[in-house]
């Protein structure tokens, strides 16, 4: 069986082969720049791996992979400037680096570059694969409208937030293995059962990077820590230290959680501790574990052999466990 280091080697070498400096300078340097970034490349690892585990090699999966990848990046340029991030994986953003125009051009480019390399499939194939794409792509726009409609609203919703992380983050990653299946010509429900893992598996992976916003190790987190709370994020961290605070703590968070602030580090500092008092780290810890069992009860039903099942549930617990 192919390990995840394997498969991320193999992956990092196609990328390397495929992304290459072109003219205009001003406008490929920053996509060159993101893609060579680094980055955990989950998703594109997770498209390989679905290939072989239907049995199909994952070496026909690679161009998917990287317009899964290409995808992904895209979306984190846009997404920079959206949040005013200052850091992606230790360096400047490309908007802070070059500056918005170049970002929002940039990354127009590399939308196209990920749906053009759907090309390089045939027939039944290259449909199915375009139009799980599109689809996806518009939902990760809808979950991002949502992301920043919430950062002025005082009335966000548990559901409302589950289904704006489902949305912006969780779809792609069902997406980047259900074309792993597509590429495998697998059936119909097998594809949909491996599109629901991931898709489990997504919203337990946003809930970890939202909880990693707020407590990462600003030593290796690669993101600007505080990040979500400096931008008014109502994530489920805030959503439940509203539930589980004091009356007094509560109005505190609402009234943080409805300006800019002055002092972001103190403000940081501020919500942190309400955050500690009303018990979040374990509350994320639950709730983290709880979307990755209902993606690990998933694979009862799915047709492949235990190995192919162990793997799919070592994926779950790698993520489970990261700290970046
Ligand atoms: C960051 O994704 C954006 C989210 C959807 C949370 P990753 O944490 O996979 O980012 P990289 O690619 O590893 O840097
Ligand atoms: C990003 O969510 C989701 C997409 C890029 C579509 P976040 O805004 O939480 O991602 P990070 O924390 O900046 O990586
Ligand atoms: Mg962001
Ligand atoms: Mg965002
Ligand atoms: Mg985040």
């Amino acid at each position: 069986m192919i390990q995840i280091a394997q498969y991320r080697e193999t992956f990092i070498q196609y990328l390397d082969e495929k992304v290459v400096l072109a003219e205009p300078k001003n406008l490929y340097e920053p996509i060159v720049y993101i893609l060579q970034l680094g980055g955990k490349r989950l998703r594109p690892v997770l498209t390989l791996m679905t290939a072989e585990i239907f049995g199909t090699s994952h070496k026909k999966a690679l161009d998917a992979a990287l317009a899964v990848e290409v995808f992904h990046n895209f979306s984190l340029v846009h997404d920079d400037i959206m949040d005013q991030a200052p850091l992606r994986r230790g360096k400047a953003t490309v908007h802070e680096k070059w500056d918005i125009n170049t970002g929002i051009l940039s990354g127009d480019a590399m939308l196209i570059l990920a749906y053009q390399l759907f090309e390089n499939y045939e027939g039944s194939i290259f449909k199915a694969l375009a139009e799980l794409f599109s689809k996806t792509a518009i939902e990760v726009c809808e979950g991002q409208q949502y992301d920043v409609d919430f950062e002025t609203r005082s009335d966000v919703t548990i559901p409302e937030y589950l289904k704006m992380i489902e949305y912006k983050t969780a779809v792609l990653v069902g997406a980047a293995m259900k074309m792993g299946a597509i590429i495998a010509e697998t059936s119909e429900k097998d594809a949909a059962v491996i599109y629901d893992f991931g898709r489990f598996l997504g919203i337990a992976f946003q809930l970890q990077d939202d909880y990693l916003d707020a407590y990462g190790n600003p030593e290796t987190f690669g993101k600007q820590v505080g990040g979500d709370i400096i931008e008014n994020k109502k994530t489920y961290l805030y959503l439940k230290a509203l539930e589980n605070s004091s009356q007094e703590d509560k109005e505190k968070l609402v009234q943080l959680f409805s300006e800019k602030s002055a002092n972001p580090a103190e403000k940081v500092a501020t919500v942190k501790a309400i955050f500690d008092k009303a018990g979040i780290p374990e509350i994320m810890k639950n709730a983290i574990s709880n979307y990755t069992q209902k993606a690990f009860k998933l694979l009862e039903t799915l047709n492949v052999g235990d190995s192919e099942k162990q793997q799919l549930q070592a994926f779950g617990e790698y993520l489970m466990n990261r700290t970046v």
